[in-house]
């Protein structure tokens, strides 16, 4: 692999993965991303005067702006770039609908016009819906149950088409919840972190009781450039932390980490309508492989929420941008 083309590569997770390809390999790593609200080029500050760094601003709906990017010669593409927040998705589907479905066909079209060797779709657990028991394993039937994630099983699934249609090399992999730094803080984790740091309540959706298996971001890229390297052609890889905690066990521990208290913070708000009770990923395919996650999760979570302490520079900012807009509509009648 030379020349790797990462879609969404300004996002959280996907920045993560820009750092390591750039640090971990002599790659040269070519970035497509759209910058919506949740783009910052500051996530890869730390990578973007190499040398081997490019940038294209653009959409992957749009043709133009992808064959730009593939015009630059890759040999791989690193699909990120998606709408992610189920809460945004219930509010306003389109967008999600758009980039997952159209975004992806077109990716996928260019990668097969331009012979790119390897295709690589980024996808997440939620696309098995909800598990009550056990561990989802990849031959277990997509059940999506949001928006969001019907948006990423539709694009898992042409993905897979155009494997067994075209014979094109693809892989996918379906990660857990991720938590770590430069994550928007629109979700679970840097969302009541920064409430908390700023002395303010965390609305917690119905008992809280809700499992979620966590991993910690660069484990998480690790796994993709893994699966990348590794993974056999056509198959897909859970990507699983193995820390099934339920919101409030995450929610008392950053709690103690910003010293507040249950009592005065925490605010029960109505519950996510249709909300995935559980999820719980069998990621022994992945380990198979030789991956397996780095960071403990009390360790990891603690380091994060000292990296938004440390960072106000970097969330601040956000937090009273569009953001502000969104956090009224979403929780001001809740
Ligand atoms: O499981 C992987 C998925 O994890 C990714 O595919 C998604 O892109 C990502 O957004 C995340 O989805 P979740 O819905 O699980 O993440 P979120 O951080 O929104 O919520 C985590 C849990 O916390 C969930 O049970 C809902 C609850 N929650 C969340 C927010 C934002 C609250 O109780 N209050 C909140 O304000």
């Amino acid at each position: 692999m030379k020349h790797v083309l990462v879609t969404g590569g300004l996002g959280f997770i996907g920045s993560a993965f820009v750092r390591q390809a750039l640090t971990e390999r002599d790659w040269h790593v070519t970035v497509l991303d759209a910058m919506t609200y949740a783009a910052n080029p500051a996530n890869v500050a730390a990578v973007s005067s190499d040398p081997r760094y490019a940038f294209v601003h653009g959409d992957i709906c749009d043709a133009a702006a992808v064959r730009q990017a593939i015009g630059r010669g890759v040999d791989a593409i690193v699909n990120f770039a998606a709408e992610t927040h189920v809460d945004r998705s219930i509010l306003d589907p389109a967008a999600f609908i758009r980039t997952a479905a159209i975004g992806t066909h077109i990716l996928l079209e260019a990668a097969r016009e331009h012979a790119v060797g390897r295709f690589l779709q980024v996808s997440t657990d939620e696309v098995y819906g909800d598990v009550e028991g056990g561990s989802s394993t990849e031959r277990d039937p997509l059940r999506p149950r949001s928006p969001y994630a019907a948006s990423k099983a539709g694009a898992d699934l042409q993905v897979l088409a155009h494997h067994a249609t075209y014979g094109m090399a693809v892989l996918i992999t379906r990660g857990s919840n991720t938590y770590g730094p430069y994550q928007y803080p629109e979700k679970l984790v840097p969302l009541f972190v920064t409430n908390l740091l700023d002395d303010q309540t965390v609305p917690m959706y119905g008992d809280g009781l809700q499992v979620r298996d966590w991993l910690h971001v660069e484990d998480h890229a690790r796994g993709v450039l893994h699966v990348l390297e590794h993974g056999t052609i056509g198959e897909a890889y859970n990507l699983g932390g193995g820390n099934s905690r339920t919101n409030r066990e995450i929610t008392e521990q950053l709690l103690a980490h910003t010293g507040r208290s249950w009592d005065s913070h925490v605010r029960h708000v109505r519950d996510r309508e249709g909300h995935d009770r559980r999820y719980s990923l069998d990621a022994s395919k992945a380990r198979a492989l030789g991956w397996s996650p780095r960071h403990p999760f009390e360790a990891g979570l603690a380091a994060t929420v000292a990296w938004y302490r440390d960072n106000e520079a970097w969330w601040r900012p956000i937090k009273s941008g569009e953001f502000r807009a969104y956090y009224e509509r979403q929780y001001a009648h809740r």
